[in-house]
């Protein structure tokens, strides 16, 4: 169908910064620089400083970087790592595929995970704690921190959705052993391709991350320190991500102007509960502008036939699907948003006039 609003524009996005990313490219490739060059190295030191942390090792996917997070701790058989029942799959997959077992955790109403149920899920194997701060919203990192230290626990923070987050003026990232990033295409800072990050204050860390991304290779020495990966940032995608990291102060107001706009538009209807949160000491960056509707599906599918384009994350969790072979202890929060669910068109490259659109649209589903 054509859509009269989309979800995401890339191309409006990259002719917005033509010029700047043009330049790149043309630099990068008439300089042949394409593995591990200058624009990785600068692009992990802004990064670092951007989420403050002493380093950022650059990889290949969000994915990435949750499980050589893990491993650079050696969680694996035997070891239990606790997470959301809400989240993206890879969070789970990361932990499986390191031989360590997901035990999840419901959420609450702002779609992280319920940090008074953590303790309950702790056994004599649990090793980890692995948040996400989904849709651009950290998850109370000061009492997942105060439960990881109390029962010696490492956390990994799958911040893959909330790059600019804070909590208590500290960034999403920077608070557990790791931050974990990804730069697919439509994240807030997204490539042109797969791309993610590790950021950490530990150099045994960002050095295990490092030699693991090059099949397990030092490469001024040519030692190998283990088995690895090929899983390096590409240069090319790393000097993509350095011009946006510059607009993303900009581009964070901007989507906190749209949340507002939509905020102040729908917030008199009753049947939605809307993402805006009274904890002060939260920042949201509004990744994804994530409402619910009593209506489920009769909602979003009136929105997609009326020319508006949404993304449902996700009508069934990721321990409903057999093959994962993921334990369902029962999730009532997560059950009862994942019929409701309905992700809204927030971007940068999106018009006043498209989010008055959108806005009107909803408006009319609710007769109003
Ligand atoms: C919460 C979360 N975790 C992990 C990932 C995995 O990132 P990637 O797709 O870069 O592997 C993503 C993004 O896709 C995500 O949203």
């Amino acid at each position: 169908m054509g859509y009269k609003v989309r979800f995401v524009e890339p191309g409006r996005n990259y002719r917005m910064i033509r010029d700047e990313i043009d330049a790149a490219y043309f630099e990068v490739m008439s300089n042949g620089d394409l593995i591990d060059r200058g624009q990785l190295k600068r692009f992990e030191e802004n990064l670092a400083s951007f989420v403050g942390t002493k380093y950022a090792v650059g990889l290949n996917s969000g994915y990435d970087a949750l499980h050589i997070s893990l491993r650079a701790v050696g969680i694996g058989a035997g070891d239990e790592v606790i997470l959301p029942a809400h989240t993206f799959v890879a969070s789970a997959s990361a932990i499986v595929n390191v031989g360590a077992k997901p035990v999840l955790v419901d959420v609450g109403k702002d779609f992280n995970i319920n940090v008074d149920k953590i303790e309950e899920a702790i056994t004599q194997n649990t090793k980890g704690i692995m948040p996400v701060h989904l849709n651009g919203y950290m998850a109370d990192m000061v009492k997942v921190m105060e439960v990881a230290h109390q029962h010696h626990l490492v956390v990994v923070e799958d911040a893959c959705q909330s790059l600019g987050a804070k909590m208590n003026g500290k960034g999403a990232g920077a608070w557990g052993l790791t931050g974990c990033w990804s730069f697919y295409p439509f994240k807030i800072l997204g490539g042109y391709g797969d791309g993610g990050a590790i950021t950490t204050d530990d150099p045994d860390v960002a050095l295990f991350a490092t030699r693991m991304r090059y099949n397990g290779e030092d490469r001024k020495t040519g030692e190998y320190h283990g088995h690895g990966f090929t899983c390096l940032l590409d240069n090319l995608q790393a000097a993509f991500l350095d011009i946006k990291l510059r607009h993303l102060p900009d581009w964070i107001k901007r989507r906190r102007e749209i949340a507002q706009q939509y905020r102040e538009g729908l917030s008199d209807l009753a049947d939605l509960m809307l993402p805006h949160y009274d904890d002060t000491r939260r920042d949201h960056v509004y990744q994804n502008y994530v409402l619910r509707s009593k209506q489920g599906d009769f909602f979003s599918d009136y929105l997609q036939n009326n020319g508006v384009e949404v993304l449902i994350q996700f009508r069934k969790p990721y321990y409903k699907h057999e093959a994962l072979k993921v334990e369902n202890r029962g999730f009532p929060e997560t059950e009862a948003l994942s019929r409701e669910v309905c992700s809204l068109p927030l971007n940068v490259e999106i018009t006043d006039e498209e989010v008055g659109y959108v806005i009107s649209v909803i408006r009319s589903f609710y007769g109003k």
